[in-house]
């Protein structure tokens, strides 16, 4: 298990010209916790600026932080970053990290001898990755032959040549076509679910973090704002629930009496008619009273549920509230 605590890190840059320069200090994280467990992915959002990235390379080792905590399964990861780095890897969005004039074979050699697998060990590795990835029949091409999605599946090999057991991926799928960035997103559940893997997700894709993630956190200014699953931040963002009542037959006559019986309820409701049916919104959880009211009234139910807000909608809602 990851747990950071009250991470912090204030970068100094220099201001100025000449006698008039002086230190200027930016904190961009202000504090920030966390904890990624093994088999999970977690979700980072956060606007241009909210440090994301920051905390990415705290996490990665590449920066220590300011103050704060880390610690990666009961190893001091600000104290041995070089038992870290063994443990981590990092897959970014882009075609960065891969060496176009070599082939798919001499990239993970490469990457393998830098993280010091043994040759013997490493020579099955690969053949298993490129397996893994679909690309075992490019194993001798050099990769400027490649397509982008075969380029990107090769950096998720590249990613887990060390057998990481905590992977950060820094926009994954940016700039893939849709049946690439799905197969992406199957390979990424596959690690997490079957591999026993401990992920970090960062998209500007929310769809994308909505289907992968098991719980998000959001940063804005170098804070945390909020956390949860999907659910959970859609529960906390908003205090109505929605409704969709697709009835046999319905009439505005019966609409008003539905409308009234729950009123009488939770005065709060409130019905709008649509093409699909009725939409239906109240304070309160309402879903037995309103199957009760229809049977009372005897109209028949062709359809209801309660309307999931989907994580964009939820997103752009504490965007406003911030
Ligand atoms: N090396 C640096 N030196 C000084 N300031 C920096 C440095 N790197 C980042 N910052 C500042 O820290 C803040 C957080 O930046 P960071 O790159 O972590 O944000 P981000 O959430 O990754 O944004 P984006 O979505 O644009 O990638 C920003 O104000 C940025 O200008
Ligand atoms: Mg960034």
């Amino acid at each position: 298990m990851i747990k950071a605590e009250h991470l912090k890190k204030t970068y100094t840059v220099k201001v100025g010209k000449g006698l008039k320069r002086k230190n200027q200090q930016i904190e961009a994280v202000k504090d920030i916790s966390m904890q990624i467990d093994k088999g999970k992915i977690i979700g980072l959002l956060g606007i241009n600026g909210a440090g994301k990235t920051t905390t990415i390379k705290m996490l990665t080792t590449l920066l220590s932080p300011t103050s704060g905590t880390y610690v990666m399964d009961d190893i001091d990861a600000i104290k041995y970053p070089t038992e870290i780095k063994k443990r981590i890897n990092m897959i970014a969005g882009g075609e960065r990290m891969i060496y176009w004039r070599l082939t798919a074979y001499e990239n993970l050699w490469y990457y393998g001898q830098i993280y010091n697998v043994p040759n013997h060990i490493l020579k099955k590795r690969i053949d298993e990755l490129l397996e893994l990835v679909g690309l075992e029949q490019k194993k001798n091409v050099p990769v400027e032959t490649f397509s982008k999605g075969m380029k990107q599946r090769l950096q998720i090999a590249r990613g887990l040549i060390n057998n990481p057991e905590y992977l950060f991926l820094d926009e994954p799928t940016i700039g893939l076509d849709a049946i690439v960035s799905k197969e992406l997103r199957n390979h990424i559940k596959h690690l997490a679910i079957n591999e026993n893997k401990g992920i970090l997700l960062t998209s500007h894709y929310m769809s994308e973090i909505e289907e992968l993630c098991d719980y998000i956190y959001i940063l804005s200014e170098g804070m945390l704002i909020k956390q949860g699953t999907t659910k959970e931040l859609a529960a906390d963002t908003f205090n109505r629930k929605e409704y969709v009542l697709k009835l046999y037959a319905y009439t505005n006559d019966i609409t008003k009496n539905i409308e009234n019986r729950l009123r009488a309820f939770d005065s709060s409701v409130t019905l709008l008619e649509n093409s699909e049916g009725i939409n239906i919104s109240s304070n309160k959880n309402i879903s037995l009273e309103l199957s009760k009211t229809c049977s009372e009234e005897g109209v028949f139910i062709k359809e209801m549920y309660e309307k999931e807000p989907r994580l964009e909608d939820t997103i752009m809602q504490i965007a406003k509230e911030a």
